[in-house]
């Protein structure tokens, strides 16, 4: 669905921007003239024969149904109408048949959105480059604008993308509290969202205010990167500084533990003395910005496994554990695939060896968990 928002790269795609449909522009009030008139035929034969018309006129580029000059404008993929044509046609009943035609009258005069996002249920099947399964295969990085692939340890820009698509409403706020590059508050920027992000290490959050600046802004929203410790940051005093007083999503991807150590400060998460430590403060930094989220919304968490000693640890399924002990609903696990280092794939064969010699598998994924938040 091209929204403003919809820019996003689809996922499985190894090219994102070449599998967002192109979508029609239609002169609404006559589109919805021949539906009207189509609807009221006596018979589901003529009734088709009616939509058959209107099928070879919309697909025109010289039609009639082209919008022309400042007529208003219903704009859809043709793969949308083809269906719903087909749909129409297909009906076995008149009933069925003019249920239908309402349904389709009804996606272009009616908008209907849930409290939490601006996707539009009754166009619902437009929505391709939308994630709703739990298994990701992203083939690609997304490249475009500000992002940059060059800080270890950032994650791909459609997690944040398909975060604030399915999580926020344009002009809602947005908290990354691990904000590294600032590849959540590009994103934000380029969705529409306001954005603060905070970061430990005053050098990485200059660098990502520096990426920030350089994103066109169109939406003119906020995205302010802020030097701190998430566990102890006043996030409410953060949002108040803008009018604000609560967020609509918080996302966290915090440090594997100690797989990547991003700084000498003992307060980085990186640096904890155990998994134990590494779990306290992720519940700390919870317990910091939960006050802030607004209830029914979201906390999305981005987060891997490790090994240690030869053996899995699940630091992941720990955290997820951590969180929802702090009262937050479990709503999905996602699991994305991992992208490989370049150290990794050039050691491909050492490392098959050593899983064969070892017993173990290596590591393919990580995960994304998404937590509502239902207590006040
Ligand atoms: C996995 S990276 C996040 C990368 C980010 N999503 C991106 O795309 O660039 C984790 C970040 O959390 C920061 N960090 C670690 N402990 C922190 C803390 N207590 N408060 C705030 N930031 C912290 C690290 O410096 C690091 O930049």
């Amino acid at each position: 669905m091209r929204d403003h928002s919809s820019r996003g790269a689809m996922l499985l795609d190894p090219e994102p921007s070449s599998s967002i449909p192109a979508s029609i522009r239609l002169d609404r009030a006559r589109l919805l003239d021949a539906l009207t008139t189509a609807r009221l035929n006596p018979s589901t034969a003529t009734l088709r024969r009616s939509i058959n018309d209107l099928r070879t006129g919309v697909r025109s580029s010289a039609g009639a149904y082209r919008v022309r000059g400042l007529r208003e404008a219903a704009e859809f993929t043709p793969e949308f109408l083809d269906e719903e044509f087909d749909q129409i046609c297909g009906a076995q009943t008149l009933d069925r048949a003019r249920y239908y035609v309402d349904r389709l009258i009804k996606s272009i005069t009616e908008v209907r959105t849930s409290a939490i996002n601006d996707i539009n249920l009754n166009r619902w099947k437009e929505y391709e480059d939308i994630q709703t399964d739990s298994l990701w295969l992203v083939a690609n990085r997304e490249r475009g604008g500000a992002h940059s692939a060059k800080y270890w340890g950032n994650f791909v820009p459609q997690i944040p993308h398909q975060m604030m698509r399915r999580y926020t409403k344009a002009g809602d706020w947005v908290l990354d509290v691990f904000a590294g590059s600032g590849t959540s508050l590009i994103e934000g920027q380029r969705l529409g969202r306001n954005t603060i992000g905070i970061e430990l290490q005053p050098q990485v959050a200059r660098m990502a205010r520096k990426a920030i600046a350089s994103e066109p802004n169109a939406f003119d929203v906020t995205s302010q990167v802020v030097c701190g410790d998430s566990a102890s940051i006043d996030a409410r005093k953060l949002l108040r500084a803008h009018g604000q007083e609560t967020a609509q999503l918080v996302i966290m991807h915090p440090p594997y533990f100690d797989i990547i150590k991003f700084s000498e400060d003992e307060r980085d998460l990186s640096n904890a003395p155990s998994v134990e430590a590494f779990l306290d403060t992720i519940g700390r930094v919870v317990d910091n910005v939960a006050p802030v989220l607004d209830r029914g919304r979201y906390l999305a968490v981005v987060i891997g496994d490790k090994y240690a000693n030869g053996e899995w640890v699940p630091l992941g399924f720990r955290t997820m554990d951590a969180i929802q002990q702090r009262g937050f609903m479990l709503k999905s696990v996602i699991v994305k695939n991992f992208e490989q280092t370049t150290a990794k794939r050039q050691q491909k064969e050492l490392w098959k060896y050593r899983a064969l010699a070892g017993g173990f598998y290596v590591f393919k994924h990580e995960y994304i968990f998404v937590f509502k938040k239902v207590h006040k």
